[in-house]
C-alpha cells in the first residue's frame, strides 16, 4: 500500500485570468486530500471514502480515460480517500482529489508523468467530469506548491516562480457558508465572454490586450487590470509590503464584483467584515458565486481577527462562516 497527498489552494490574487493565458498568485495550503492505494490483479478501480463520499466516481472515470491517452496501462486499484478540504468552497477540493488519485493511478501502473503533464491531465479530467471549462491554476498549484511560498504562475508558459511569504504574514480564509457548484454558475459564460472580446480584437487571448483596447468592456477590463495587479502584488510580496498587497487585493475584489460580476452580497459582506476586523486586504478567492474569501493579517492577530469578522458576518447575514488560518505547503507527492 502506498499513500499520496495533494493540497488544496487559495488564490491570493489573479482570478478569472488563468483561462485568458494570464497570471495568478495562489498558495498551496495545509488542507489536503490523501489517497491510500494498492494495485489489483484485474482492471477494476474501487475507491472508498474514509470520511464521506463527494462523488469521486466521475473523476476516477475521467482520470482513467485521460491517463490512458498518456500511455497508462489499465491496471486496477483499491483506494481509500480522505480529505480535509471543504467541498464546494473554492479551495480546490476536486483538483486535490484528481491530483492525489492521478498519482496513485500512475503509481500502480508504473507510469511517471512530469509535474506539468500531470497537472494538465488532471485539468482535462476535471473538464471531462464536470463540463466546466476551467483553467490550469488549481491543478498546477496542487502539483507545484512550495512550503512558505506563494506561486507566481504564468498560465501561458506554465512557468512557476515561488515567492517567499513574509514570516509575519498569515493567510486567513473564511468560508462564507454559501456553497457553490461551478457547473451551475456563470463560469462558462464568463469564459465565453472573454474569448469573444479577444476574438473581436484579433488576439489569441485577453492576456495580449492593452488597457486602452478594453476600456469599455467590463469583463475584459477586469482581466487586463487583474493581470497588472498580480505583477504588482508579486513585487509587493518580494518587498514584504503588506499594505500595498492588501490594497491590491481590495481592488481585485472590487473589479470581480463590479466589472466581472462574480461576487454575491454575502461575499461582499464578508470582505467588509474582514476589513472592519483589521485585515490588510480581503477578496473573494477562486471563481466566486459563493465559497471563500481570503485576507492577510499579522501572524499574532490572525485567529482573533478571523473570529471577529466571522461573528460580525454571522450577525449580518444569518449564515454560518468557517474561518481557517492557513500555511503554505509543498505540492503533491508520495507520503512516506
Ligand atoms: C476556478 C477554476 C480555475 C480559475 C478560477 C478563477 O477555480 O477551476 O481554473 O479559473 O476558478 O480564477
Amino acid at each position: 500500500m502506498r499513500s499520496f497527498r495533494a493540497p488544496g489552494r487559495v488564490n491570493l490574487i489573479g482570478d478569472h485570468t488563468d483561462y485568458n493565458d494570464g497570471l495568478v498568485l495562489p498558495v498551496a495550503i495545509d488542507l489536503e486530500c490523501v489517497v491510500h492505494a494498492t494495485p489489483r490483479a484485474d482492471d477494476v478501480v474501487e475507491v472508498d471514502w474514509l470520511d464521506g463520499d463527494v462523488g469521486s466516481d466521475r473523476y476516477v472515470d475521467a482520470l482513467r480515460a485521460v491517463l490512458g491517452e498518456q500511455g497508462r496501462t489499465d491496471v486496477g486499484m483499491d483506494a481509500w480517500v480522505s480529505s480535509t478540504i471543504p467541498v464546494g468552497s473554492g479551495l480546490s477540493s476536486s483538483a486535490a482529489l484528481e491530483v492525489a488519485l492521478a498519482l496513485a493511478l500512475c503509481d500502480v501502473a508504473g507510469l511517471e508523468l512530469p509535474p506539468t503533464e500531470l497537472a494538465l491531465a488532471c485539468r482535462r479530467a476535471e473538464q471531462l467530469a464536470t463540463g466546466v471549462p476551467c483553467g490550469i491554476m488549481d491543478q498546477l498549484t496542487s502539483v507545484a506548491g512550495r512550503a512558505g511560498c506563494a506561486l507566481l504562475i504564468d498560465c501561458r508558459s506554465l512557468g512557476v516562480e515561488p515567492i517567499k511569504l513574509p514570516d509575519e504574514v498569515a493567510i486567513v480564509v473564511v468560508h462564507s457558508g454559501l456553497p457553490r457548484a461551478l457547473e451551475h454558475s456563470a463560469y462558462a459564460e464568463r469564459r465565453a465572454e472573454c474569448e469573444a472580446v479577444a476574438a473581436r480584437l484579433g488576439l489569441t487571448a485577453l492576456r495580449d490586450a492593452a488597457p486602452g483596447q478594453v476600456a469599455d468592456e467590463p469583463r475584459a477590463r477586469h482581466v487586463v487590470s487583474e493581470n497588472a495587479r498580480v505583477l504588482e502584488s508579486a513585487d509587493a510580496l518580494r518587498r514584504g509590503d503588506l499594505d500595498k498587497l492588501g490594497s491590491l487585493m481590495s481592488a481585485s475584489h472590487a473589479s470581480l464584483r463590479d466589472d466581472f460580476d462574480v461576487s454575491t452580497p454575502e461575499l461582499d459582506a464578508l470582505v467588509d467584515a474582514l476589513g472592519r476586523a483589521g485585515a490588510a486586504g480581503a477578496r473573494l478567492t477562486g471563481a466566486g458565486f459563493g465559497g471563500c474569501v481570503v485576507a492577510l493579517a499579522p501572524v499574532g492577530e490572525a485567529h482573533g481577527l478571523a473570529a471577529r469578522a466571522a461573528d460580525d458576518y454571522r450577525l449580518q447575514t444569518g449564515l454560518t462562516p468557517t474561518p481557517y488560518v492557513c500555511r503554505a505547503v509543498a505540492g503533491a507527492g508520495w507520503l512516506q
